[in-house]
């Protein structure tokens, strides 16, 4: 145990700097088990706080060798000394500025966190956000702290990188310059023998800008895709939001051993290698759109994150949902909009949804943590980004430029909440946002319930809206939602095109007058707002909508409103799946006239976690074993309705010529890939087995393997995919995840333990565990086979990683949180899981907020 409970921190708390910083110098004498780091640090009392105040630095598992303070050496005892930092007395400070200088020594071969500075394939690399800079040096390390920093690395590895620009340079150092103010958690540092994939871009003003992927040696071939995304977003950066690149460099790194996707850092992204390596043989459609999506990500933060930051940890959403935001309307511009609207709706239910309606909700803004890790949440990113777009529904697009305009102008510099960018809007707008606000304080998915009425050509809506208890919020305000409408005639055609009602409260009415008939309502179209909607509809009405819809994703919202139906009653009366819906589907796939991709996201069922999750809205505890069955029974039933066309499909979304990887080719290999898994229910696999050996890239390989796996068949591919791939580890992970996420349920919990015995289950790699461990999360049936063995096995290694890698751990906890949804012995079985977690001595504070919170 720990000496001390963790202690939880309050948005209600904040109190400005005592002391702010106006330059940062910094000295590295790279080592892999000493490094020296020597600062210097020109700190000036904070005029906006009390004057007289102690000087606290933060610091965490730093050896200090010296400290001075104005060029007076601090004696032992001056300081007062914890495990998170020191503190030196008023008494020791002079008035006005001085300098603090310090040295001390680290341990990066020994950091398995990969929090601060640590070594992944003998390279050093730093992540330092959240608060990993004060494992670095002592430093007030708290984002309203901004300053320039100058560093100069000594190392004898052949590349040397930091933030900003280049300085001087020769053999064994270099230094580097950031002219702009940033707080510490944009640091960065790499160090190691990296190659580098060069190009320029000039910016809209003539700015001529160097632009760097650093890759380890062998993969300078995979970079060309990350560099192209890379440009594309400068520019569509300068297009759409008028933001242009502000310095001569930008530099990007590839590392394997990485607990996230991407890290923003100022000039010097750092990246999860997943997430820029990419070439055709290698990285399938998924991949590409990761990369190209990830990319714009971090390099839209250098707007929205780090030239404008959050003044706290609380704020976070402020850099995160608008950068989300942003990277979706990119990919968007790139691709197709409703396909990547869909796409984006099914991952935040998926994930958010999930989050929202469990023991972890919390609000797009929290008011308290205990560690601020754990709150990298699908709530503040997806949901962040969800709540900015409805605010760009309700202001119109000129409204939200003038809006962004203005948020750039006032507030470049600044350390920002979420009070200063609904002050904006509502400056740049005129209207009164109050209300609106409560989205980033209020937890919990709202609910709608709509009945209607139609008299005398007037047809009405009502509308209640209703949000269920969350976690220490147990009544709800009625919150601004923005319902995008449009109402059809019996007929198909368009009687009222969408039209935006927008709803304050708890319950309101809504009339359209002089109908000539009772129109079909297409309700909360291009999903204007993260609700969800309850209304009673016919299958008839949802196969209306998915044949006539003018709005593309309630077009396919319809026809998944009709598979969950179609399913919801295979699992409960164990009926059969009706003609209704095979019907619907096959004018679907037969119509030439949709986007493949349209066609490909129509024809895919929903996921079984969500199928599970909508039973259990409906009363009914879900039986993931019933579920899964129910699924491959319709997968069955599609196949057999749709045979006499499938084969022809499979063929024409075989598109001739080398692999491309934009959109339009994509889309037809997502729709082949469907026809594919359907077409081998039927015909024991040939054609995925004739395609593995065809296949010229890795997202027909990877298909083909899948579609035999499902069909328990394809072990002898299994091994030639491994000796193929062997030597590429990002491909190698997948080897394990798909292996793991196809298993057959009864056999999925000892097919992942037998892989966490294959030499090349490096459990320390993050990437690794999550292809073994986090994919049983994939295979939902499997995860809760009755017999608790995945729960155990999932524990065991989560107990196992806790004390090598915290953050890791405590997420992937989240396999959990929807324990509360199941069976009383799956309950028992899961909480049992839970409960050792949080019985294992010295566990992180990190996994045990989060079993805490789980376990409610
Ligand atoms: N700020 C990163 C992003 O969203 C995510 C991240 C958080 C990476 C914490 C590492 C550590 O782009
Ligand atoms: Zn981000």
């Amino acid at each position: 145990m720990k000496d001390s409970a963790p202690q939880a921190v309050f948005l209600s708390d904040y109190t400005p700097p005592a002391y702010l910083v106006d330059r940062v110098s910094l000295v590295f004498r790279l080592d892999p088990a000493a490094t020296r780091v020597l600062s210097r640090i020109e700190f000036r009392p904070n005029p906006a706080a009390a004057p007289g105040q102690p000087l606290r630095l933060d610091g965490e598992k730093l050896r200090l060798i010296r400290a001075a303070v104005a060029g007076t050496a601090l004696e032992d005892g001056v300081c007062a000394h914890s495990e998170t930092g020191l503190t030196i007395p008023a008494d020791r400070l002079p008035d006005g500025p001085f300098l603090w200088e310090a040295e001390v020594e680290i341990d990066p071969a020994g950091n398995t966190a990969l929090e601060g500075l640590y070594m992944s394939n003998g390279m050093y690399c730093t992540q330092c956000e959240a608060e990993g800079f004060r494992k670095i040096t002592y430093y007030p390390d708290r984002p309203d702290v901004m300053a320039p920093f100058d560093v100069r690395i000594e190392s004898d590895q052949p590349v040397l990188l930091s933030n900003g620009n280049r300085g001087a340079a020769g053999d064994g150092f270099a230094e580097w310059s950031d002219p702009w103010p940033k707080p510490a958690y944009l640091f960065a540092l790499v160090a190691g023998d990296l190659r580098a994939v060069k190009d320029r871009f000039t910016t809209k003003s003539g700015r001529e800008v160097e632009l760097g992927i650093y890759v380890r040696p062998g993969d300078e071939g995979k970079c060309d895709y990350a560099l192209d995304a890379l440009k594309r977003s400068m520019k569509w950066d300068e297009d759409v939001y008028g933001r242009e690149y502000d310095l001569a460099i930008f530099n990007i790194v590839a590392v394997d051993d990485f607990n996230m996707g991407a890290m923003e850092n100022k000039g010097l992204n750092i990246f999860n290698s997943k997430y820029v390596l990419a070439s055709p043989d290698t990285a399938t459609d998924g991949d590409y759109e990761n990369v190209e999506g990830i990319i714009a990500h971090e390099y839209f933060h250098n707007w929205t994150g780090n030239r404008i930051t959050c003044r706290d940890w609380f704020q976070l959403c402020l850099k995160e949902g608008l950068t989300v935001f942003r990277d979706q309307q990119f990919s968007s511009d790139m691709r197709s909009a409703p396909v990547k609207r869909i796409g984006d709706v099914l991952a935040l239910r998926a994930r958010q949804f999930r989050e929202d309606n469990g023991p972890l909700a919390h609000p797009v803004r929290p008011s308290s943590y205990i560690e601020i890790n754990n709150f990298y949440t699908a709530t503040v990113y997806e949901k962040g980004a969800e709540v900015i777009g409805m605010l760009k529904r309700l202001v119109g697009d000129a409204g939200y430029a003038r809006a962004l305009d203005l948020y750039f102008r006032r507030h470049d510099g600044d350390a920002a909440t979420i009070e200063d960018w609904l002050k904006v809007f509502e400056d740049a707008t005129d209207r009164d946002l109050t209300q609106f606000g409560r989205w980033y304080t209020q937890a919990g998915t709202p609910r709608l319930h709509v009945t209607e009425d139609f008299k005398d050509g007037c047809y009405t809506l009502h509308i209640k809206q209703e949000t269920p208890p969350t976690p220490g919020q147990p009544a709800k305000a009625p919150q601004v939602i923005p319902i995008a409408v449009g109402l059809l005639n019996p007929n198909g055609d368009e009687v009222v095109p969408t039209t935006v009602l927008e709803m304050t409260e708890a319950e309101q009415s809504f009339t359209f007058e002089n109908l000539a008939a009772r129109p079909v309502p297409s309700i909360l179209r291009d999903f204007s707002a993260p609700v969800i909607l309850e209304r009673t509809t016919s299958t008839e009405e949802r196969a209306f909508l998915l044949a006539h819809d003018t709005d593309p994703f309630n077009k396919w919202e319809a026809g998944r409103a009709l598979a969950k139906d179609v399913l919801a009653r295979m699992v409960t009366d164990n009926a059969a799946p009706g003609p209704a819906y095979l019907d619907a589907l096959e004018r679907v796939a037969r119509d030439d006239g949709l986007d493949p991709a349209f066609r490909a996201l129509a024809l895919r069922l929903p996921s079984e976690d969500d199928m599970a999750q909508t039973l259990f809205d409906a009363g009914v505890t879900p039986d993931p074993l019933a579920i899964h069955a129910a699924r491959e029974k319709l997968m069955l039933a599609m196949a057999e309705h749709l045979s006499a066309i499938l084969p022809d499909l499979y063929e024409a979304m075989n598109i001739p010529g080398p692999y491309a990887p934009d959109a339009r080719a994509a889309g037809c290999r997502a729709l082949r890939q469907t026809a594919l898994g359907l077409l081998s229910r039927l015909d024991h696999g040939k054609a995925a087995a004739k395609q593995y050996r065809d296949a010229d890239n890795m997202t027909e390989q990877l298909g083909a393997l899948g579609a035999l796996l499902t069909i328990g068949a394809g072990q002898e591919e299994v091994g030639r995919f491994y000796r193929q791939w062997e030597h590429d580890r990002l491909v190698i992970d997948k080897w394990f995840a798909l292996q793991t996420s196809h298993a057959a349920p009864h056999r999925a919990a000892e097919t992942a333990q037998a892989l966490t015995r294959h030499k090349d289950f490096d459990w320390k790699n993050p990437n690794r565990f999550r292809s073994v461990i986090g994919a049983l999360a994939m295979n939902a049936a499997g995860f809760h086979d009755p017999s608790g063995a995945s729960y155990e096995l999932v524990a065991d290694w989560l107990i196992r990683l806790d004390p090598v890698n915290p953050q890791t751990t405590a997420r992937m906890t989240t396999m959990f949180e929807t324990w509360r949804r199941y069976d009383a012995d799956r309950q028992d079985l899961m909480r049992d899981a839970l409960r050792r977690i949080a019985r294992t001595p010295e566990l992180s504070r990190d996994t045990t907020e989060m079993v805490g919170r789980i376990l409610g």
